[in-house]
């Protein structure tokens, strides 16, 4: 029977580990707690870069718009602007035109790029943050002199570099620096000549510095929200899931407590199945004891009297009294034959009282409660004699044994007690009068044993069902219906198992398979 379903095994009640002991859910915790961390530098590096990124980008449109209006203002070799109070003419400009009159008489001074640069840049700085300036290593102008990073930059892109970005500190706080190079081009060349600039050298750079703290006041913000969803998440996940665990945890407890206390009844119920098959054993063989015990008593009753008038009559005789009328009137030849009959059938009543105690005991054999080489058809002899009663009544036994059944390894007394039940079962399955055969044999790595009944025989569903504990067709009240369940486990623990063929109103046929090569103990 492979279908038959799987009972409980005996170890769902030993609870996980990491489900009993709380502890170990920190393991858990530590892992999400590393993952959320490592989330967050993760973003919080991600943000400082982005917003890095985007003030460097500003630097970079800072610096093309000032190329272009410088660009602009080289391609004119110099603009003209109104001599004001803020623009005066530049002193560093060397040009013959640097300074003109208009028809009306207005003064005209000659902007150059650089110079251009510088006011914008005036401009900017007072608009707010951002300062940017033209510089070179050799200048015309000392105060365009560049600054210890402006230098290095400078040699950077002579080396090749086309923008350096950095940070320093300044009296006004960190200071995000970016720099581009300036090429000189053809329109260069009318005021640059003369120091000896060539189309393509980089003379200079632009050199364009912001305050960090805005910036970074942006990425913190940024960061806060970050480490606040993070938290966020932390904390939501921790809770629902000690929350599921904690639910789990009960669940499993109390599941384990409930195994517990079925197996706990179950264990009774096996006892109270061992006690329901001892009483229908000790019925069967009070039966049988009472029997001869009965008529041997009753014989003894009959010797006793036998005995008085045997005694009688002797006396008489002593006294020299007795006659020929006196022995017919006790009846003695009568008393003769029947006082030898009495005590042979006694003896063969009380032989017969000894081989059913006998047979008892080799049936439960509960003295030698180990594995043991042991004859199978010896074992069925002996059970059916202890179960005569519970069948004589109700079939006649055929006995086809396998002369040729080698010895199998097993517990005698567990198997003694499966076939009991598999010949009680079939004596009940008997409504009028049938045949219950019993048969045994082998084939390759096998025994087995069979108990084939003429009676009933079980439909298709009870037949799926037999081996379940707890079902029985019997009348409530009259049967545990763990007999077959338990003997299937016998039978499972020994390494075999139990084959049934049944057909409606024809009989059942069980057939146990007992491995030859007893695998010992399975513990099961
Ligand atoms: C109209 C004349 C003129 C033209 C055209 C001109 N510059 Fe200048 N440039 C000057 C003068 C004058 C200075 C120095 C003083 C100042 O105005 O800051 C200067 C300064 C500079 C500086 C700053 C370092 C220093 O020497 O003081 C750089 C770099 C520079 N020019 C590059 C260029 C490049 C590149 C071009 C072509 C795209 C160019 N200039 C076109 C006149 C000119």
């Amino acid at each position: 029977m492979t279908d038959h379903p799987l009972k409980t095994p005996a170890n769902a009640r030993s609870t996980p580990l990491v489900i009993r002991e709380r502890v170990w859910w920190l393991l858990p915790l530590v892992l999400w707690a590393a993952a959320v961390g490592l989330s967050l530098t993760l973003q919080v590096d991600k943000i400082r870069e982005q917003s890095t990124l985007v003030a460097v980008e500003g630097a970079r449109n800072m610096f093309r718009m000032v190329m272009l209006t410088r660009n602009w203002n080289a391609s004119h070799g110099g603009v003209y602007v109104p001599v004001t109070p803020e623009t005066q003419p530049n002193p560093y400009l060397d040009h013959p035109r640097r300074d003109l009159k208009t028809s009306d008489g207005v003064a005209m001074t000659m902007v150059n790029p650089a110079y251009m640069t510088r006011l914008i840049a005036g401009m900017a700085v007072s608009d707010g943050g951002v300062v940017f300036r033209l510089t070179s290593l050799k200048p015309i102008r000392p105060a365009n002199l560049a600054d210890a990073w402006e230098s290095r930059s400078l040699e950077a892109f002579e080396r090749g570099a086309t923008e350096t970005v950095g940070t320093e500190s300044s009296p006004q706080g960190e200071l995000l620096r970016y720099m581009a190079p300036l090429k000189v081009q053809e329109s260069c060349m009318s005021c640059h000549a003369r120091q000896g600039y060539k189309v393509g050298d980089i003379r200079g750079g632009l050199s364009v510095s912001q305050r960090l703290a805005p910036i970074e006041a942006a990425t913190r913000a940024g960061v806060r929200q970050t480490v606040l969803a993070h938290a966020a998440a932390f904390v939501l996940v921790l809770g629902l899931g000690w929350a599921l665990l904690e639910i789990l945890r009960r669940r499993w407890l109390e599941l384990a407590e409930k195994i517990g206390e079925l197996e706990e009844a179950h264990g009774q119920l096996l006892q109270s199945e061992k006690m329901a098959s001892i009483g229908v054993l000790a019925a069967g063989v009070a039966h049988e004891i009472n029997n001869p015990v009965g008529f041997v008593s009753s014989n003894m009753g009959a010797l006793k009297d036998y005995s008085k008038t045997m005694v009688a009559l002797l006396d008489a005789c002593r006294a020299g009294k007795a006659t020929e009328a006196d022995f017919v009137a006790a009846d003695f030849d009568y008393l003769k034959t029947d006082i030898s009959d009495l005590i042979r059938e006694s003896r063969d009543g009380l032989e017969r009282v000894s081989k059913i105690v006998a047979d008892l005991k080799d049936f439960s054999r509960l003295d030698q409660a180990e594995w043991q080489e042991a004859d199978l058809n010896a074992g069925i002899e002996c059970t059916l004699n202890v179960v005569r009663n519970e069948i004589k009544y109700k079939a006649e036994v055929v006995r086809e044994y396998d002369a040729e059944l080698p010895r199998v390894p097993c517990l005698p007394a567990q198997i003694n007690q499966v076939v009991m039940n598999l010949l009680v079962n079939a004596a009940h399955a008997i409504d009028e009068r049938g045949i219950i055969t019993v048969r045994s044999g082998h084939d390759a790595g096998w025994a087995w044993i069979e108990v084939a009944d003429t009676g009933r025989g079980m439909s298709p569903e009870v037949k799926k069902r037999i081996f379940d504990p707890f079902y029985t067709t019997k009348p409530a009240g009259k049967g545990t219906g763990l007999g077959l369940s338990i003997s299937y486990d016998i039978v499972s623990k020994h390494g075999g198992h139990i084959d049934v063929t049944s057909e409606p109103g024809r009989g059942t046929t069980f057939r146990l398979w007992l491995p030859l090569k007893g695998a010992g103990p399975v513990a099961s």
